[in-house]
């Protein structure tokens, strides 16, 4: 079985390999942080659009979705305060030459803490066996303790230095945690700067000032601008929600980890329009619905907690994430944050129109407060595809890759495999999918073993193979191979249907919800 770090590496070029992932313009050698979808990835990242998309719009009367242009008129960033916070802390090594965040070098060091304690107690767990106490372990030994205090009082530290914007003390932090350049091995570092992570481009010909522009860093802005239009128009009542999924861009500095964080990657945000006061109890509702979306597919709860913002963005009046366990540890998935009245005021301000809502409950008029849910589609893409990238070994010792996605997710749906081809076989297969195609994406395949095709539809993930032989030509039946168990059935074509449609139904998963 392959470590944590061999595991992402597989998964990466297990992507690549069968379709899913490719890096962008690879025949220049790539762009860093920037990566094209394949002819299955493209599927499997549609089909959880859809179930995020549906969740929201189809489920919910009170939500209704937008699609808003990626370009916005510049003085957007202005109100939103991107172009004054929306900065990360960077530090470089002056030996290696190499750029970092300066807070994820202090969250690397603490985590290295963290790996410190838990090597500690399983050391104690495998000496003292069955009656160890792990929390009392934790609590009481010098050591441990040791190492807890170190990371106590830097998170101390690194909050207040978040919070007070100090750059010096960011540096401090990094000097007095010893903190060496991974690639020099050297602690001579520059001072900490922030560094804007919007790209800017100009509109039109003349490359003034006045016409540079930004590729939105989120695409919550172009929900909060079309606040009005989409409440008048569509004689929303409050609470409701407006729903989006797009584009977006930053400028990250440390872009790494594949998809994880990239420089152009795609989200799905929903801004809920409250009334003032209610923010509390919305923003608890949201966190439930939001980690059941989670859950509904089946991925196991531990592989999801919840984590309290240390720094509030600039908007923020509270905010947390749903962590995921990645191949790499527990890492952002999705952010839930209480924005209060701050965006639509700040819109007030700087357009100079008002953008509130007449409760005809309070007979007064308001600017609402918002709960935002927002989720990285390619991080979720990397959740679904580190849960379901599994390396097995088989009873007959023989070993296999497959991709237990959940089937409504899965890119292709059935695989249609004549045992040989010829005898009338192929064109049977044909027939099938013919009657399938309508429904789900099937594909059929011809070369190789019929073991060998199984194999290459495990690694897609596809949940079932249907393989058409010679008996299929006089009684109209096919075998039927699901994809986890490998168990393969006897069932009449006009089956197929039926029994490919409840497994693969992304409104029985919705009914979950
Ligand atoms: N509108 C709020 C907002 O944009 P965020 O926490 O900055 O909040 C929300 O981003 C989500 O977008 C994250 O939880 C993550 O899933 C995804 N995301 C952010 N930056 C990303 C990047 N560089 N690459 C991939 N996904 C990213």
């Amino acid at each position: 079985m392959a470590n944590q770090d061999d595991l992402f590496k597989n998964i990466i070029s297990h992507s690549k390999e069968y379709g899913f992932i490719f890096p962008s313009s690879e025949i220049y050698d790539g762009l860093s942080a920037v990566y094209d979808y394949g002819q299955y990835g493209a599927e499997l990242k549609k089909n959880i659009r859809e179930y995020w998309w549906k969740a929201m719009v189809q489920l919910n009367e009170n939500i209704v979705g937008i699609d808003a242009a990626i370009f916005m008129h510049p003085t957007t960033w202005k109100a939103s305060g991107h172009v004054d916070a929306f900065s990360d802390p960077l530090i470089d090594n002056k030996d290696s030459k190499k750029r970092y965040r300066a807070d994820v070098l202090i969250e690397d060091a603490m985590t290295k803490f963290e790996d410190k304690i838990n090597k500690e107690v399983e050391k104690a767990a495998k000496r003292f066996g069955e009656t160890f106490d792990a929390a009392m372990y934790r609590t009481t030994n010098p050591r441990v303790m040791e190492y807890q205090k170190k990371i106590d009082d830097t998170n101390a530290r690194f909050k207040t230095a978040l919070e007070n914007n100090d750059m010096d003390g960011l540096k401090q932090i990094i000097v007095d945690l010893e903190v060496v350049c991974p690639v020099s091995g050297s602690r001579n570092w520059t001072e900490v700067r922030q560094f804007n992570l919007m790209f800017s481009t100009q509109l039109g010909s003349v490359a003034e000032d006045s016409n540079t522009i930004y590729l939105r860093p989120e695409t919550a802005q172009g929900i909060f601008v079309n606040f009005l239009n989409v409440q008048k128009t569509g004689r929303m009542k409050i609470p409701f929600g407006i729903a989006q999924t797009g584009k977006a861009f930053r400028n990250e500095i440390v872009a790494r980890q594949f998809i994880f964080r990239m420089r152009e990657f795609e989200q799905m945000e929903m801004q809920f329009f409250i009334r003032p006061g209610t923010e509390n109890e919305w923003y608890e509702k949201w966190k439930a619905t939001r980690m059941n979306w989670h859950k509904a597919l089946g991925i196991p709860e531990s592989k999801y907690r919840f984590h309290d913002h240390l720094k509030l963005a600039h908007y923020a009046k509270a905010a947390c994430d749903i962590e995921f366990e990645f191949p790499f540890g527990f890492k952002e998935l999705e952010g839930i944050h209480s924005r209060s009245d701050f965006d639509l005021k700040q819109h007030e301000q700087f357009s100079g129109k008002k953008l509130q809502y007449f409760d005809p409950e309070l007979n007064e008029s308001y600017v609402p407060f918002v709960i935002e849910t927002s989720i990285g589609l390619d991080r979720m893409f990397l959740a679904t595809m580190s849960y379901a990238y599994k390396e097995e070994k088989l009873e007959d010792g023989s070993e296999r890759v497959v991709l237990n996605l959940p089937p409504f997710l899965a890119p292709i749906k059935a695989a249609i495999l004549p045992l040989v081809n010829k005898d009338g076989l192929p064109e049977k297969a044909e027939e099938i999918i013919n009657i399938l195609k309508f429904e789900h994406i099937i594909t059929s395949e011809e070369k190789d073993s019929i073991g060998k095709r199984y194999r290459r539809q495990d690694a897609i993930g596809t949940p079932y193979c249907i393989t058409v032989d010679h008996q299929t030509l006089t009684d109209n039946t096919v075998t039927i191979r699901e994809r986890d168990t490998m168990k393969q059935e006897r069932v009449a074509i006009d089956q197929l249907s039926k029994i490919i449609g409840e497994k693969v139904s992304m409104n029985n998963v919705l009914r979950k919800l």
